[in-house]
């Protein structure tokens, strides 16, 4: 498996530009199955998920044409209501194809979806929610069957803000017979995205970005071209990884408020940072001080895919972090690999205490989950001396060319393929 080899110690200056968000991208390709029409979505970012996700479209019958940076999706011909198992291990996001295969066959096959080891990862929420929109549902050997002969609009009160169900609602209910209220829905961005692609395809979604998500069922759902939003996660890691570093970064084509959470404790930390449209610029002397908390929580709250990159930035910073992971069980995976790098770290549970030290030192460390893996990434370009960062195909999973993008911001990374 591929490495990188990094030598720390560079500041970082320059700009980058947001890839399309991978989280936005995923259910917007399983959405293109809602329609028989040509579906073309532009930007989409070169990652393995994404590559995982055309996969599991091809094999259920749809036809795919890749451009640069665009994918073309032809579904006319779809015909199968079953998941591939091997895919759906390798990509939690396959589950998305359950409420849009559902709507569009009334049947669907998936068994128990993988994607990073973070923690239990339960899918209750997006099956009971499905449940209450009329579907069936057997859940057996690791399979789940669904089958609904008429999907049937519903209130639905989610006990969390769950990301995924609502999405997975949402593309149960475009095509259901009447209205589908969710309520404590989850506030993402990616969702209101996800309401825009699927208005743009003639449904009539309304709420998104809000926690009460409104749906009056569509007879049909026409083609579409559409550009997605940028990736507030990747941008957030560039800017955690100069903030860290020392330098001056600019990111496009992320709205501030898209991270605000992350902004606000950059800040706090130290760095300077300017605004405009979706422009931001962050200036750091690499000499940043601790803040006291960072506790993770659903949007707009301080997201858990920025927890491990930031917590690599509090590894150096004047004092000590408690981090607390409401989300997922096990993220912290990481942090034993950032202790051999000669962090100060001590887990338990759901909480880290951070104690800065003067300064990392490189070694040889391996990625585990996605983020952990480009936490390790912005430790390394900060350590003293020369890091190994092995097992890439957690990063290749969410970073479409992380070194060619940290090379021009002057960082010393490359790849070996090994
Ligand atoms: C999505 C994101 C992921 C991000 C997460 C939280 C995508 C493709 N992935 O994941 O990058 O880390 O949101 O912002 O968009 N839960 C249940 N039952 C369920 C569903 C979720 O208990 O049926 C729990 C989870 O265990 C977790 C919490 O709800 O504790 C949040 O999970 P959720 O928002 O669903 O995350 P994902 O959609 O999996």
């Amino acid at each position: 498996m591929d490495k990188f080899i990094i030598d720390g110690g560079e500041k970082l200056y320059g700009k980058v530009v947001a890839q399309s968000a991978k989280n936005t991208v995923l259910p917007l390709l399983a959405a293109a199955v809602l329609t028989d029409e040509q579906v073309k979505i532009r930007g989409v970012p070169i990652i393995n998920d994404v590559e995982n996700m055309l996969r599991i479209l091809s094999e259920v019958g749809c036809k795919i044409r890749r451009q640069t940076h665009c994918a073309i999706i032809d579904s006319s011909n779809a015909v199968s209501h079953e998941i591939p198992t091997r895919l759906t291990k390798e990509l939690r996001s396959s589950v998305f194809m359950l409420g849009s295969v559902l709507t569009r066959f009334h049947r669907a096959k998936i068994s128990y979806p993988g994607g990073c080891d973070i923690g239990l990862r339960p899918i209750d929420l997006h099956l009971s929610g499905l449940k209450r929109l009329g579907v069936e549902i057997v859940e057996k050997d690791g399979y789940i069957d669904c089958k609904a002969d008429k999907l049937t609009g519903a209130e639905i009160l989610l006990d969390f803000p769950s990301v995924g169900a609502t999405e997975n609602i949402i593309l149960a209910a475009v095509k259901a017979e009447g209205m589908t209220v969710i309520r404590n829905a989850a506030k993402e961005p990616e969702i209101l995205d996800l309401q825009n692609f699927l208005n743009a395809m003639g449904a009539d979604v309304r709420g998104a970005g809000g926690s009460t998500v409104v749906i009056r069922g569509v007879k049909r759902l026409h083609g579409v071209d559409y550009t997605p939003i940028g990736d507030r996660i990747e941008v957030g890691t560039y800017l955690i990884a100069t903030a860290s570093c020392g330098g001056e970064i600019q990111t496009e084509g992320v709205p501030p408020e898209n991270i605000a959470a992350l902004l606000h404790k950059l800040r706090e930390n130290g760095c300077k940072i300017h605004i405009k449209n979706d422009k931001i610029i962050l200036y750091s002397n690499g000499k940043l001080k601790s803040v006291d908390l960072v506790e993770t929580m659903p949007f707009p709250g301080f997201p858990t895919d920025m927890q491990a990159q930031y917590s690599a930035l509090c590894t150096t910073t004047k004092g000590t972090t408690l981090i607390v992971e409401n989300l997922f069980e096990t993220r912290y995976r990481y942090a034993a690999e950032l202790k051999r790098m000669g962090a100060d770290i001590t887990v338990r549970g759901r909480t880290a205490l951070i104690r800065g030290v003067e300064k990392l030192h490189g070694a040889c460390v391996t990625a585990s989950d996605l983020r952990g893996g480009a936490a390790l990434v912005v430790a390394a370009l900060k350590a003293e001396g020369q890091s190994s960062v092995l097992d890439l195909s957690h990063i290749d999973r969410g970073y479409a060319d992380f070194e060619g993008k940290l090379k021009k911001l002057g960082a010393k990374i490359r790849r070996i393929r090994v």
